[in-house]
Parts: C-alpha cells; sequence; structure tokens
C-alpha cells in the first residue's frame, strides 16, 4: 500500500516525522463559531470547515509520527447548544465523518470511540459500531474520536462498575489502585496520552481527559481550528519534542 504511488499528493514527497515527537495526541477542537462570526457566516458554516480541518489533520498525523489521535468532537456538555447546532452537528456526524470511513480503512487506521456515544441516536451507534469493527484489524495509526464525551462522566462511570463490584463482593475498598480505575475508563486499551492540544486561545481542559491529563504536555494556539493544518501540528509536536517531561521525579 505505498502511499506515494496514491494520485493525492504524491508530488509533495513525504515530510519527514518529528524526532522524540508525541506518540499520542489528543486536540480539543475550538473555534468553529468564531471561525464563522470573523466571517459573518452562520455556524455551520465554521463546522463545516472544521470536518475539513479533521480530515487534513487525520492525513498529517502520521506523517509527523504520531500513533494515536484522539479529536474531542461532541462533549457530553454540548447538549447546552441550542437544539438547531445540536443537531447541525449530528448531521455532520452522519454524513462527513461516516463517509471518512473507507479512506481511513484503505490507509489502515483503526477508529475507536470513547465517551458514552452509544446513548446517541440508534442510527448513528449502528454506523459507528459497524465502523469500529470494519477497522478494527488496522493498526498503522488510531483514530479515537470523543463523542458525547466528558471526562467526569467517564470517572463516574469507572466508579459505578468499581462500585458493583464492591456490591458482589468481588472487591474491597481498600484494594481499588490506580490502574484499576484506569481499567475502567474508556481509554483503558490506549496509550498513555502525550499532548494535549487546545486551539482558539482558550486554556482549560472543558471537562476533557481529566485523569489521563495528570502528566500529559499542554500546548495551546490562538489558530482557530478550522485554520489548523500540518505545519500547526507540526509546531506542537516539535514543542513537545524540545521539552523534559519529569513525572515528580528529578
Ligand atoms: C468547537 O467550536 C466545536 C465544538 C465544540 C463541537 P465551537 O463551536 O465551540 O466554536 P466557538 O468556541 O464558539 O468559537
Ligand atoms: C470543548 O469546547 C468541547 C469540544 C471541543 C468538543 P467547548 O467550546 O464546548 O468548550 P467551552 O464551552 O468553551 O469550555
Ligand atoms: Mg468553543
Amino acid at each position: 500500500m505505498g502511499p506515494a504511488a496514491g494520485a493525492e499528493h504524491a508530488a509533495d514527497g513525504e515530510p519527514a516525522p518529528v524526532a522524540g515527537g508525541p506518540r499520542h495526541v489528543a486536540i480539543i477542537m475550538d473555534g468553529n463559531g468564531r471561525w464563522a462570526k470573523a466571517r459573518r457566516l452562520p455556524r455551520l458554516a465554521g463546522h463545516k470547515a472544521g470536518v475539513e480541518a479533521v480530515r487534513r489533520i487525520v492525513r498529517a498525523a502520521p506523517r509527523l509520527g504520531i500513533e494515536t489521535l484522539t479529536l474531542y468532537a461532541f462533549s457530553s456538555e454540548n447538549w447546552r447548544r441550542p437544539a438547531d447546532e445540536v443537531s447541525d452537528l449530528m448531521s455532520l456526524l452522519r454524513h462527513h465523518l461516516l463517509a471518512e470511513l473507507e479512506e481511513l480503512d484503505s490507509n489502515g487506521a483503526r477508529l475507536s470511540l470513547i465517551g458514552d456515544w452509544r446513548a446517541l441516536k440508534s442510527d448513528v451507534v449502528e454506523r459507528l459500531e459497524n465502523a469500529i469493527e470494519a477497522t478494527k484489524t488496522n493498526s498503522r495509526f488510531r483514530l479515537v474520536v470523543a463523542l458525547n464525551y466528558g471526562g467526569q462522566d467517564e470517572l463516574v462511570r469507572a466508579m459505578q462498575a468499581i462500585g458493583t463490584r464492591i456490591a458482589d463482593g468481588t472487591v474491597t475498598p481498600g484494594s481499588i489502585t490506580p490502574q484499576m480505575i484506569e481499567a475502567g475508563l474508556d481509554t483503558a486499551e490506549l496509550p498513555p496520552v502525550d499532548l494535549i492540544i487546545r486551539t482558539s486561545g482558550e486554556q482549560r481542559l472543558s471537562n476533557f481527559l481529566l485523569w489521563q491529563a495528570a502528566y500529559a504536555e499542554l500546548w495551546f494556539t490562538p489558530v482557530l481550528w478550522p485554520d489548523f493544518d500540518e505545519a500547526v501540528l507540526r509546531e506542537a509536536a516539535e514543542s513537545f519534542a524540545a521539552r523534559e517531561r519529569r513525572y515528580g521525579g528529578r
């Protein structure tokens, strides 16, 4: 499956991966609304441009040596938005992101989801399940989409599962370990998050990967998500590569 043999961008050549760069990058894709507002366009136009940015970044990430990319697409708090915006976001998910699937598959990418995505409308859930199933043996790159995801909700679900085990007597409270909690998170099968990026100038986690962020590096950029491209991702990866991670040691 030589990528250079394909029609697309063969002339660009393969850019080099970032030495010492992050293996697992998670992105809080923010700023679609402000991007649209700056152009006097409806918010939907910003979300559509955001989908284009997702397409670009999913292609760029493996070129930079990133093995796992987690994208925060819809938070458990985004239901607070007006109903028409929520329904626009769900249609984009139905039509665009899922249409990407074939290409993901042909590029050896595996799709995974985190969050309470099974609570979405049944047709979406069904398509997502099919997509996960269809790509589950791909190992070149892993795309993780956080859908109806909230870090607190994820921790609550993990605690509930442990609570059930305490109630049935298989676990005692004193034997709970960080590993046991981690095993109950949606990210249990994923490698540790190395770098969290947030676009649009906001500097907060907005309930993203709260547990997993413990020792992740953070990188913020004023670039609005629809303007995010490979060059900005490379800048973030290079910033990561230049950092010293200490994990509390010295
Ligand atoms: C991010 O852009 C997309 C989602 C949260 C789904 P926003 O819609 O939050 O854009 P701003 O923050 O209003 O600019
Ligand atoms: C975080 O962005 C959620 C996603 C990117 C999906 P928001 O735009 O919802 O976050 P707040 O409301 O500014 O904290
Ligand atoms: Mg926002």
